[in-house]
């Protein structure tokens, strides 16, 4: 592995964060081989896109095609989607039911668990040609990963050392997947989104709470998200993994209208023709109406409403990454309450009545640092600087500076003294 980068952190609780590292190509580049094909568990897909033997999903890993797949024996199994003859991508479908995998370049051939089976022209024509006598199928499958999975939910890694899964995620994380998992779900159906600017800028965008009532002017408006509902940010041990919660109908009219007045930042009079697009049916114990889930350091596990999804985050270099997001709702939904969940779809995904927007913040974030000197840095200190702990307010970027913590050990860049 690479010495890691140098970076000179102006302070030691990720308050400041150097523009650079959003831009630098040896930084993207070490991300990958120190994250992604690290130590870090990565999301997958749900296994409910996978019911059957042999179902499988093209996905990626940070910028590594993978396949993952629900062997002919039922097991789940991941590999790299990259034949190991000349490199070519192996599975060009997003998915699909197969007991092998064909290349279509010299048309290698791979079983369900990603071993060699056949070489065209193996021992030649003829007596002429063919693979030398040291040649071996067992030692060409495709690069398999290490696979789990919790409450459905699947994850790969490449790492032989890395924690295992429930250890990874700690109990706040298995418990919210196991919230949201609570029953068997079903697909309702994708989207995706590109967004020219680096990962980073996702992962923090997730994890700063208050933008959402003064960036998304729906959300304010229609009363799903308020920075006066209760609520708060819960990190884990290692400050990676985030969920942001909050709780309708805990403000009123009156505070949110002075408030946001005082601030210039909300006089809409606008009205839905539909108000049930943001009609929020309770679901869960715990009368939480939005959570946002981000386990590091490729997913997104959200609740708006009654609107659920994933969001697998794939980076396509330092200046773009793609969202995939996989909208679902459950095994045992009535046709209206599916109504009702296709129709809040219309809240997230690229053109989103919330979500467009982050797209467009992180892209004029991305576009107007990346000629700035080292020294540049954002600001991150909303909620107080110093100790990063959780809250249970939402006016703070606490878990911005947490993923920075985590981001930074894991990249072996840590100041002396970090704050944790
Ligand atoms: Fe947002």
């Amino acid at each position: 592995m690479s010495a890691p980068v140098q970076v000179d952190w102006p302070r030691q609780d990720f308050s400041r964060i150097p523009y650079w590292l959003y831009h630098d190509p040896e930084v993207y580049r070490q991300e990958q081989e120190r994250i992604f094909k690290g130590k870090a568990w990565s999301y997958l897909a749900l296994e409910a896109e996978l019911p059957q033997p042999g179902d499988f999903r093209t996905t990626f890993i940070g910028e590594t095609p993978v396949i993952v797949q629900r062997g002919k024996d039922g097991g789940l199994r991941a590999m790299v989607n990259r034949c190991a003859h000349r490199g070519a991508i192996v599975r060009r479908e997003t998915r699909g039911n197969a007991s092998e995998h064909i290349c279509i370049y010299h048309r290698w051939c791979y079983n369900d668990q990603g071993d060699l089976t056949g070489v065209p022209f193996l021992r030649g024509i003829r007596r002429q040609g063919g693979m030398g006598p040291d040649f071996q199928t067992a030692d060409h499958g495709l690069q398999k990963l290490r696979v789990a999975s919790h409450a459905g939910v699947i994850f790969a890694t490449f790492s032989d050392e890395t924690e295992p899964l429930e250890q990874y995620l700690g109990p706040v994380f298995t418990g919210h997947l196991s919230r949201i998992f609570n029953r068997p779900v079903r697909i309702l159906g994708y989207q995706r989104q590109r967004i020219a600017g680096n990962w980073k800028l996702y992962l923090e965008n997730q994890r700063d709470t208050y933008h959402g009532s003064l960036l998304h002017e729906f959300q304010s408006t229609f009363g799903t998200s308020r920075a006066t509902q209760s609520g708060g940010v819960t990190m884990d041990d290692s400050r990676r993994h985030n969920l942001t919660y909050a709780r309708a109908g805990t403000d009123n009219d009156e505070e949110f209208k002075a408030l946001y007045k005082d601030n210039k930042v909300h006089e809409s009079k606008l009205r839905l023709e539909d108000p049930s697009l943001v009609r929020s049916v309770r679901e869960f114990d715990d009368d939480i109406s939005l959570a946002i889930c981000g386990l590091f350091p490729n997913a997104t596990i959200h609740q708006i409403s009654n609107s659920l999804a994933t969001r697998q985050l794939r980076t396509f270099g330092p200046d773009e990454f793609e969202l995939f997001w996989t909208l679902f709702g459950y095994a045992d939904d009535t046709p209206e309450m599916t109504q009702h969940r296709l129709a809040q779809a219309n809240m997230v995904g690229p053109a989103g009545l919330i979500s467009m927007e982050d797209g467009e913040a992180i892209e004029i974030t991305h576009r107007a640092t990346k000629t700035e000197p080292r020294s540049a840095c954002s600001v991150v200190e909303m909620g107080g600087a110093g100790p990063i702990v959780n809250l249970e307010h939402r006016v703070n970027d606490i878990a911005v500076r947490g993923f920075w913590s985590g981001y930074a050990r894991m990249m072996g860049f840590a100041p002396e003294g970090a704050a944790q």
